[in-house]
């Protein structure tokens, strides 16, 4: 038997850092997933191959280890933390591409979690709810990173255009219907997100005067750019999203290379632009409602550059004999 399952990555739209603090964020699954491929490995080892990162590797289900000489092999630490929660430890072969850009931001290690315990689990007959894969997949990125929200591992599992309530307390699909188009500008250098959050937690603690109002003001951006997303408010979803930036370097986690993106985004067209995800290297987003096309091609001429849309549909699995 052969269990392939897909997980599609995310771009946050609004709310990250604070969303770690339990405030609201709004993120949407993008049409690039990752995908994992499980069968019998009959020699009893538990063999990783991710060819499009060139990651090869065994997992040492009883020690606990991870044998690669891979140098980029910490995402394997994701895929046996997600097996010890759905595998006995038999042999499997586990072949996994990531259409992602690994530059992080794009929630990259949250799909390939996500597919992986959609894949494993089914190999095994265990019939796992969204809900049950998603709270797994959370957890090992608790267990990888230290600090984690729900919020990538929730839009990898479910799809669509999330809204996530204060303390994850519901997750709401926004049913618009309409395209939001939305360039991503990325760098090669990945940001390491479990430093980021400790760092920004830092901060807050230093300084919870300066630092707790800014948490509180992207909060207040979220509320706002949900109805201006439901409205289809183009001109406020734009200084919103400037907004959103402007707070997350406040954080202390923009870089030049991801402010060149933001600055370029906007003078190429009239678009909002922010980090997405951790920042520290990693991912820009850029809403252009106007001219998608001349913002594409000026954040090309810096850094990397893709256009993506919606992934209404999240986890998928398919099983062949
Ligand atoms: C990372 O994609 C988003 C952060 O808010 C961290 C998290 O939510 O766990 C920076």
């Amino acid at each position: 038997m052969q269990v392939i399952a897909s997980a599609p990555g995310k771009a946050i739209l609004f709310g990250e850092h604070a969303v770690v603090y339990g405030k609201p964020a709004i993120a949407m699954a993008i049409d690039r997933r990752a995908y994992v491929k499980v069968s019998k490995n009959p020699d009893k080892k538990i063999h990783v191959n991710i060819r499009d990162l060139n990651i090869r590797g065994y997992i040492d289900f009883q020690n606990n280890a991870i044998i690669s000489d891979s140098p980029q092999k910490g995402i394997l630490k994701y895929i046996l933390n997600s097996l010890k929660k759905v595998h006995d430890g038999s042999g499997l072969n586990i072949c996994i591409d990531v259409n992602i850009p690994i530059g992080g931001g794009l929630g990259s290690s949250a799909a390939v979690t996500v597919a992986t315990i959609a894949a494993v689990s089914k190999y095994n007959n265990i019939n796992l709810k969204e809900i049950e894969i998603a709270k797994y997949a959370h957890e090992v990125e608790l267990e990888v990173q230290k600090s984690a929200s729900p919020l990538d591992t929730t839009i990898s599992t479910y799809g669509g255009l999330i809204y996530l309530e204060k303390d994850a307390k519901d997750i709401i699909q926004l049913e618009i219907d309409y395209n939001i188009p939305v360039v991503i500008g990325y760098t090669e250098t990945r940001g390491d997100t479990g430093k980021l959050v400790a760092e920004v937690r830092k901060k807050k603690e230093l300084y919870p005067k300066i630092i707790d109002p800014v948490i509180d003001s992207i909060e207040s951006v979220v509320e706002e750019a949900r109805n201006s997303i439901l409205k289809n408010d183009k001109e406020r979803i734009i200084e919103l999203m400037n907004i959103n930036h402007g707070l997350l370097d406040a954080l202390g986690v923009n870089t030049k290379e991801l402010s060149d993106m933001v600055y370029t985004a906007r003078t190429a067209a009239n678009c909002g632009s922010k980090i997405t995800g951790a920042g520290g290297g990693g991912s820009i987003i850029a809403y252009c409602p106007y001219e998608t096309e001349e913002v594409l091609s000026a954040i090309e001429e810096i850094e990397n550059a893709i256009n993506i849309n919606i992934s209404k549909e999240g986890v998928k699995i398919t099983v062949s004999n």
